[in-house]
């Protein structure tokens, strides 16, 4: 049975990139579980720096599977909120983005046109599954047979262009972006919308400028057609960025994703007192990746402490990751499924209390 001097030694094995320091002394093992046959830890990196450490995730869970009598290994990769380089704060920085002391209303003005509901998922970290829910719940809703669109405006790592294998700039007619269509969504990102590259670094307006272009000026619907709801796949974190996007958006409600760690449970703690803020209710907290490497029930707990609904959680799955890489969500690719019909329970969850 591995101990966990001996998976403390593994990990120590290998080499951070960024430092050249083994893994536990570059202070990238966090919240090791050690148990029986089993470990898993979280690895937490700047954001932008997901891609350049995924293959020492892979790394890390090969080298503590290749230990005698390991028999489950589980190392999930975490963004920071802020990006690497901090942005520095600006004149053009509204003071009220900057307070977030004081309770405001919503400044929200510009409704999309023809979208009967809008619904933020949302998370106070990076990593913990925010799009591959997103993604999955709008495949839900769509089964459902609700007309929907999915709306990427994570600016620190735009993900659902892949995630429904779409590509290329959206057309323009008459003054309008054409949302992509994939798997009956319609779908835009801002990362269809730049050059995404991880040096970019947005300041609350420029992200907020952005997804007011993505919301308005994106033919989601029609008179004859409207969209009943469009999921919106906010940016991870708590922070200005985030503030200045959701007092800008008509947003009818928010999921916030967590996963069982206690430190993902404090983001997703401020996730929620950042809608409560501005006045956007929050319907539902998802816990994502429970299982028995990190525990369940968490995020069921603390949604009770927050007065908030549990809508359920979502195992730590393969397919779920697999169906994200290939461009095809789990719900659509396998709809019979189990993963399927969690995601139908939350759509209908979601659904009766947007009063769809
Ligand atoms: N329940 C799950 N089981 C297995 N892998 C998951 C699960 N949820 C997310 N992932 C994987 O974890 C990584 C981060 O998920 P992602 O949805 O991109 O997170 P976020 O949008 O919060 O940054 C992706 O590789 C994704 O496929
Ligand atoms: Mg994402």
């Amino acid at each position: 049975m591995p101990d966990r001097e001996t998976v403390l030694a593994a990990l120590d094995a290998l080499r951070d990139p960024k430092t050249g320091q083994g893994l536990v002394a570059a202070g990238l093992v966090q919240g090791l579980v050690v148990a029986e046959d089993r470990a898993g830890f979280v690895m937490e990196v700047a954001a932008g720096d997901t891609a350049l450490y995924a293959p020492v995730r892979d790394a890390a869970e090969a080298a503590l599977k290749a230990l005698p009598g390991m028999a489950k290994v589980s190392v999930v990769l975490t963004a920071e909120t802020t990006p690497a380089t901090k942005p520095a704060r600006t004149a053009s920085l509204s003071p009220q983005a900057v307070d977030q002391t004081r309770p405001k209303a919503p400044v929200a003005t510009d409704r999309p046109a023809h979208v009967r509901r809008v619904l933020a998922v949302a998370s106070g970290k990076g990593g913990v599954g925010k799009s591959t829910v997103a993604v999955n719940l709008a495949a839900a809703f769509a089964a459902r047979g609700l007309s929907t669109g999915i709306l990427d405006a994570d600016v620190y790592g735009p993900s659902i262009p892949t995630m429904l294998g779409v590509s290329g700039k959206p057309e323009y007619h008459d003054g309008m972006m054409e949302p992509h269509v994939a798997h009956g969504l319609k779908a835009m990102s801002v990362g269809l919308l730049t050059q995404a590259s991880d040096a970019m670094i947005w300041r609350g307006p420029m992200a907020s400028q952005a997804l007011t272009q993505m919301l308005t000026q994106t033919r989601w619907g029609t008179e004859d057609a409207p969209l009943d709801i469009l999921v919106v796949d906010l940016p991870p974190g708590t922070g200005d960025v985030q503030l200045t996007l959701i007092q800008k958006t008509p947003l009818d409600g928010a999921v916030i994703v967590t996963t069982p760690q206690e430190v993902a449970l404090a983001d997703a703690r401020r996730a929620h007192t950042l809608f409560e803020k501005v006045g956007v209710p929050t319907l539902g907290l998802i816990e994502n990746m429970s299982g028995d490497v990190f525990g369940r029930g968490g995020g069921e707990a603390e949604a009770g402490r927050l007065g908030i609904h549990c809508l359920g959680d979502l195992p730590l799955d393969a397919a779920l990751r697999q169906g994200g890489d290939a461009g095809v969500p789990v719900v659509v690719g396998d709809p019979d499924g189990e993963i399927a019909a969690r995601f139908a329970g939350f759509a209908e969850a979601l659904a009766k209390k947007l009063g769809l």
